[in-house]
């Protein structure tokens, strides 16, 4: 089974000089006992996979289809031919700003297994939905919707990103992230039957900081996390690294 992941999201933030922070984090991190991604801009992953020893890089969307006439999209293929290992896909923000349909990203998922990525699929629900109390419903849909069959540990990965917690500092109790976790666990058991599939990692994401990465990670059913602001400095995601990596070793 594949260990801990911490993975980084840029969003759309860097430039060249930016990769002094993924080389940074390289150079802090030589021999990880953890998984670490860095997701830049698409611009950036041709450069950063040439920077990034240890570290993996990763896309932050794709098109579901192989190559043609979609002017402006880029295809899992391209990402792997830039030295991708990884693409986000179905983040809240594409949601939200480019209307990305489940139907969508289970197709983007196809699509990234077809070109050998693994897909870090997110879902997440507003802050509505959760104070009506129909996260697990939404998070069942979601679930249902974008994770194609035959996901897998190895092919898959699920970040759980309450939307109301990306950006703002606000996080979920420790209680609502296991409970949540644990339903996401049990649903995937339920829907994918392989033992496989069972040990397919589930990430917190959402304002996770240095100063709370630890008590996240000492979470049931919390494999890792997905990190938006706090991956951006390399001083910010290595403690959030170090945090993962004690909690791997029950240090
Ligand atoms: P944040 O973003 O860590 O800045 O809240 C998380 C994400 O959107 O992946």
């Amino acid at each position: 089974m594949p260990g801990k992941l911490a993975a980084g999201n840029w969003k759309m933030n860097g430039v060249s000089a930016s990769l002094a922070q993924l080389e940074t984090l390289a150079a802090n991190h030589p021999d990880p006992s953890v998984e670490i991604l860095i997701c830049p801009p698409a611009t950036l992953v041709s450069k950063a996979a040439d920077a990034a020893g240890p570290i993996r890089i990763g896309g932050q969307d794709c098109h579901a289809n192989t190559s043609g006439a979609h002017t402006g999209d880029i295809s899992a293929d391209m990402l792997k031919d830039a030295g991708a290992t990884h693409v986000i896909l179905g983040h809240s923000e594409r949601r939200t700003d480019h209307g990305e349909t489940d139907q969508q990203v289970h197709d983007k998922v196809l699509a990234a297994w077809a070109s050998g990525l693994v897909a870090v699929i997110c879902i997440g629900e507003t802050l509505e939905e959760r104070e009506k109390g129909v996260t697990n419903q939404v998070l069942g849909k979601q679930l249902e919707g974008s994770v194609p069959d035959g996901a897998l540990a190895a092919n898959t990965v699920i970040a759980y990103e309450p939307v109301w917690a990306i950006g703002t500092g606000k996080i979920p109790s420790l209680d609502e992230i296991t409970q949540t976790h644990s339903f996401i666990r049990g649903f995937l058991a339920a829907h994918h039957e392989t033992a496989e599939a069972h040990g397919m990692r589930i990430l917190y994401g959402g304002s996770v900081k240095p100063d709370n990465a630890s008590e996240i990670f000492a979470l049931n059913n919390v494999d890792g996390a997905l990190v938006g602001g706090a991956s951006l400095k390399a001083a910010d995601f290595s403690a959030i690294v170090n945090a993962l990596e004690a909690s791997a070793t029950g240090v």
